[in-house]
């Protein structure tokens, strides 16, 4: 039997890690490369479990970097690609949008090249809910795969324009795509510049946790696991063209998930600063993911499961973020933050 190829995108940062690690071991007979340029955001040692696999294959490189990216796309013959790759934080959009169009943008736009170019059987983006700009506080409203695309952020634009050339090599070429917008993620091998792992980090350190604004704004949390399985579906059984919306109902105010993480670890309120709100911050995201239910796919982890699992991780793998929140990090944050 000829075994499937699989190129997963990004692997190395957060999603795409938890995913090539779910595929690694879902699919012993299938394929797994991770390709991944390894930018801050990027880093391996999550991998060291499945490094010596037969399945699983690393390959550095840089989604921009057409010609690279064409010789390997016809050397490996991929049948599928899960493109995750991207500049991924908001914030750093407001500050650096130029990075952001490189890579989300063009470098998508390498890979359906090259995709087109080999005829994959299927090209998954994974996008996110943010491309749909914002909702109201109207708690009986949703993104639906309807919505208008209104992003309002320089990484939610990134992210849309992406999507609408994926949408296009379909619409044009006949390319088999998909896309899945998801809502905001979290567990294992988090970046902690993102609020719940920034949240932790800084709480089991005793150090302040800066709430933009006031800490009102909601966001729809998915435990990343039941992103990945969401991912395995629609990269097996979506129709091809189609867009689908991922998220299960766990809406929480920015101020609900800071209070619960502080209390599930015992330490003070007081830690919990207001800040200066972000440029642009969207108030709510929220997803109907009704579409995605009916090809077959049901959350495992409700907010207060997932939280927890997700606490308990940080506590137990210090030496992962401690290493992260040094150097380049602290410059950063310090750039950020005013403390
Ligand atoms: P991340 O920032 O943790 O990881 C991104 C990875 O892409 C890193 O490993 C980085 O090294 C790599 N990368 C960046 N530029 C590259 C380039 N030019 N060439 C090759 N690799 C490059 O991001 P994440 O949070 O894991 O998000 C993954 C994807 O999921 C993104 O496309 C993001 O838009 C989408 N998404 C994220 C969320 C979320 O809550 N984090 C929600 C919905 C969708
Ligand atoms: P974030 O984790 O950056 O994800 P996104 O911007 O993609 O939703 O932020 C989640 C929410 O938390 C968002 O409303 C902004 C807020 N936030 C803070 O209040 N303080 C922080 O330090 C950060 C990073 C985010």
């Amino acid at each position: 039997m000829v075994k499937k190829k699989v190129l997963v995108t990004g692997g190395a940062g957060f999603i795409g890690g938890n995913y090539v690690q779910y595929m690694v071991n879902k699919y012993p007979d299938y394929d797994i490369y991770n390709l991944d340029l390894l930018t801050y955001a990027g880093d391996l040692t999550k991998h060291r479990d499945i490094e010596t696999n037969e399945n699983y294959y690393f390959v550095k490189e840089d989604i921009i970097d057409r010609e690279s990216i064409m010789s390997l796309f016809e050397n490996e013959k991929f049948d599928y690609v899960v493109h995750f790759a991207a500049e991924s934080h908001v914030d750093r959009s407001i500050t650096d949008p130029g990075i952001f169009v490189q890579t989300n943008i063009m470098g998508t736009q390498v890979l359906l090249d090259a995709s087109k170019q080999i005829g994959v059987s299927k090209f998954v983006h994974v996008s996110t809910d943010e491309v749909y700009g914002e909702l109201d506080f109207n708690p009986k409203t949703f993104f639906t795969e309807e919505t208008p695309l209104q992003p309002n952020s320089p990484y939610s634009a990134s992210k849309a324009s992406s999507d609408l050339l994926v949408r296009s090599y379909h619409e044009t070429y006949d390319l088999p795509i998909n896309i899945t917008r998801c809502s905001n993620n979290y567990g294992p091998y988090h970046f902690p510049e993102k609020l719940i792992p920034l949240t932790i980090s800084r709480v089991l350190n005793e150090e302040k946790v800066p709430v933009y604004g006031d800490g009102k704004n909601i966001r729809d949390w998915l435990h990343v696991n039941d992103h990945c399985a969401a991912i395995d579906l629609v990269l097996h059984e979506g129709v091809n063209g189609e867009v689908y919306n991922v998220g299960g109902h766990n809406e929480r105010t920015n101020l609900e998930v800071v209070k619960t993480i502080v209390n599930t670890l015992n330490k003070s309120a007081d830690l919990i600063e207001f800040v200066s709100d972000r440029l642009g911050h969207d108030k709510r995201y929220a997803i109907d993911p009704t579409k995605l239910e009916q090809l077959g796919w049901k959350p495992k982890y409700t907010f207060e499961t997932g939280i927890a699992h997700t606490i308990q991780w940080y506590l137990d793998n210090k030496n992962w973020w401690e290493q992260i929140i040094t150097g380049e990090y602290q410059s950063y944050f310090e750039k950020q933050y005013s403390f």
